[in-house]
């Protein structure tokens, strides 16, 4: 949905000011609505006794060190983050180190293992068994704790952003994870630092689904404590909780989930004589409605259809071309009283897909008018690319005092240019 009533409200009224001060297009951020959503997820948990839940902010869905210093500052002694590539990581460890952040990458290399596991050891998130070549009996004991990627193949299903888990490219399958449990503690693990992770669907709000793969993550805990006396420290059971990007989506039921959750490790508990802790390492639930992207119509055109042309483009965001996905469209000062039409919204790049909207209602604009592009605070501006030499827009902050900062300028030609040798 649609930015929540608070922010619309704190944005409308600063918009104008903010504009004139620092141009179009940007994204914007609340912090205020962050920090709301990051206290309501850990007392959710904590209010089912679940005190140790950690979720483990997946850095990929905006990396943005003031975004992430709010997340960890509201998040406490919960803090966490989930890197998936040595620059994420790098730039976590600005805040956070050991086991408050988790190397989750996939494809790795020997030497971004050796990047991972130096200066403060993270958790290791291994994605696949071969990759045990690459790691050291010191490598892997220094690592704070050590954990599997499982892929539950036919088991499950998964949706159109990650892919059917038989067909993603992620994770060990069952019959793989025993052996990969064995060789780590062969190598020296200690038994009460591993865990178990998998991360199978995106953007869901069906507490249904989520609640299926805490039971599915707790059977293999069953299983592994039964057959090999392995208890896990974690169960994480990765990111993926949705958001309601259309104004008539609901919203994911994050307190009965958490009731649930908090249920069945109750019982896994009672049964098993011990309770991992649950892990999650959301991103888009954290900061993805407390974000949206401001941009003004630069060119009102009539082809076989009406477009109207914007400042920003798919570099900005590039969710809408690469999946066909949906971010709700308003205009500032105009609403639904307004005179109407039927456009598609562009940017400037040369691709047809780089539409943020096709054959939609929105009040009529003109040039000069503003459109705010919501739930644009995840999988947003760090999605951005530079193909065309389009630049990537600059960041901004309103912070819980109403000022409003840029966290991040826009990129310049001499940032185009940078890495060139020549
Ligand atoms: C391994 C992993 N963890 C966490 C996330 C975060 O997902 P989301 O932002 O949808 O919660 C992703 C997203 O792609 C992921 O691949």
């Amino acid at each position: 949905m649609p930015a929540n009533e608070q922010f619309t409200h704190r944005l409308n009224e600063l918009l104008p000011d903010i504009i004139r001060e620092f141009g179009t297009p940007f994204h914007i951020y609340d912090e205020q609505g962050i920090r709301d959503t990051v206290r309501s997820m850990y007392l959710a948990f904590a209010a089912n006794g679940i005190t140790e839940f950690r979720n483990y902010y997946s850095v990929k869905a905006n990396p943005n060190l003031a975004v992430m210093k709010i997340v960890a500052d509201a998040s406490g002694d919960a803090l966490g983050f989930d890197c998936s590539s040595v620059p994420e990581l790098l730039l976590s460890r600005k805040i956070a180190t050991g086991d408050r952040i988790m190397f989750s990458s996939n494809n790795t290399s020997a030497e971004e293992f050796e990047i991972a596991l130096a200066d403060g050891s993270s958790i290791l998130n291994i994605d696949d068994i071969s990759m045990l070549d690459s790691l050291t009996s010191q490598q892997l004991q220094s690592a704070s704790m050590v954990s599997f990627r499982y892929n539950p193949g036919a088991e499950r299903s998964g949706d159109a952003i990650i892919g059917q888990p038989e067909e993603a490219k992620y994770g060990l399958r069952k019959d793989q994870l025993y052996p990969a449990y064995q060789h780590i503690l062969d190598k020296g693990v200690s038994r009460d630092k591993i865990g178990i992770h998998t991360m199978i669907i995106s953007n869901q709000r069906e507490k249904s689904y989520m609640l299926e793969t805490v039971k599915m993550m707790l059977s293999i805990a069953e299983e592994f404590l039964s057959q090999y006396q392995i208890r896990f420290n974690f169960i994480n059971i990765g990111g993926g909780i949705g958001i309601p990007y259309r104004t008539n989506d609901s919203s994911f039921d994050l307190q009965t989930f958490a009731r649930e959750a908090a249920a069945e490790l109750k019982s896994f508990s009672a049964k098993s004589g011990y309770m991992p802790r649950l892990f999650m390492e959301c991103g888009r639930y954290i900061t993805g409605p407390h974000g949206v992207l401001v941009t003004k119509v630069l060119n009102r055109m009539s082809k076989h259809k009406e477009y109207v042309g914007v400042d920003a483009c798919m570099s900005s965001l590039m969710r809408p071309a690469m999946y066909d996905a949906y971010h709700h469209i308003t205009v500032l000062e105009k609403n639904d009283d307004s005179p109407q039409e039927v456009v598609d919204v562009i940017g400037s790049l040369c691709e047809n897909n780089d539409k943020f909207a096709k054959n939609r209602h929105l009040p009529k604009t003109d040039k000069g008018d503003v459109l705010i592009i919501h739930d644009t605070g995840a999988h947003g501006h760090a999605m951005g690319f530079n193909y065309n030499g389009r630049l990537r827009p600059k960041e901004l902050l309103i912070g819980v005092d109403n000022k409003v900062r840029m966290i991040r300028r826009a990129e310049t030609y001499e940032d185009y240019v940078r890495t060139l040798e020549v």
